[in-house]
């Protein structure tokens, strides 16, 4: 049986895991879809609700990947009523990314740039909210990255985060495994997609207990932070309000 990997053993070097979503770019909401069992929207509508959107607002979509959730964001005002800066370091996704957001009509509302978000291109206090979605698991240094996510925001503003995570009660944690051991690993294969998975999995086993990440939240400068398991344990919503 495979033993499980530390959690710097399960990252992979940031140029890896840039080449990695290039990669994976053009299949990667289909199996979003397919993996998730058609929750991601859910998932994505209920962390976009924890963010207190308003019109007029500027919110960061770091790690914003094909757009799903800076599109999720833009669809609570009017086009152009606010703002979302989508930033990702893969141009493949961001190319997705752009074409998603024309074919709904909300490039009033969102700007795609590439960049890394460990160092983000905003100024201090200048954010209303920062949104992440399926990233913070991805990132050689995720302490650091909540830093960074603070430091963009106006006193009062709101970080959330959405990350997977494996259930906690034992019964779910049975389903999870054949779910994540059998079906998705045959997905993968099938759509050639094998190592992107194999990621996926250990990244997912690797990652600190949802106690852990509420630590990283405080001590980057949050207050009221708090995590909230949705379907069964297998994703997790953290939020924290800019302290100050
Ligand atoms: C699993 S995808 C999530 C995409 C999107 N947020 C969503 O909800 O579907 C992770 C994304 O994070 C990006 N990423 C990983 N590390 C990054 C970094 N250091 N800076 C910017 N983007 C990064 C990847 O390129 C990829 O698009």
């Amino acid at each position: 049986m495979k033993s499980q990997l530390s959690e710097q053993q399960a990252l992979i070097p940031p140029d890896e895991n840039r080449r990695m979503f290039d990669g994976i770019a053009r299949r990667y909401d289909l199996l979003n879809t397919i993996i998730s069992l058609g929750r991601d929207h859910v998932w994505r509508r209920e962390a976009v609700d924890r963010l207190q959107v308003r019109a007029g607002g500027q919110y960061v979509d770091a790690g914003c990947g094909t757009g799903a959730l800076s599109l999720a964001l833009a669809r609570r005002c009017p086009a152009g009523a606010l703002t979302v800066h989508g930033l990702d370091f893969s141009a493949a996704m961001l190319q997705e990314g752009g074409r998603r957001i024309t074919q709904a009509g909300l490039a009033a509302s969102i700007t795609l740039q590439q960049g890394d978000a460990l160092a983000l291109p905003f100024a201090n206090g200048s954010m209303d909210g920062v949104i992440s979605g399926f990233v913070l698991r991805n990132l050689s240094n995720r302490p650091a990255a909540l830093v960074e996510w603070c430091r963009v925001l106006r006193p009062g503003g709101r970080c959330v985060v959405l990350e997977l995570a494996v259930p906690e009660s034992w019964l779910m944690r049975g389903g999870y495994r054949i779910f994540t051991r059998l079906v998705v690993p045959g997905l993968a294969w099938l759509l050639s997609q094998r190592q992107a998975y194999v990621y996926l999995l250990d990244s997912i086993q690797a990652f600190p207990a949802p106690a852990v990440v509420c630590q990283w939240f405080e001590q980057a400068g949050f207050t009221d932070v708090q995590t909230t398991p949705l379907t069964f344990g297998s994703v997790r919503i953290y939020q924290g309000t800019k302290g100050g």
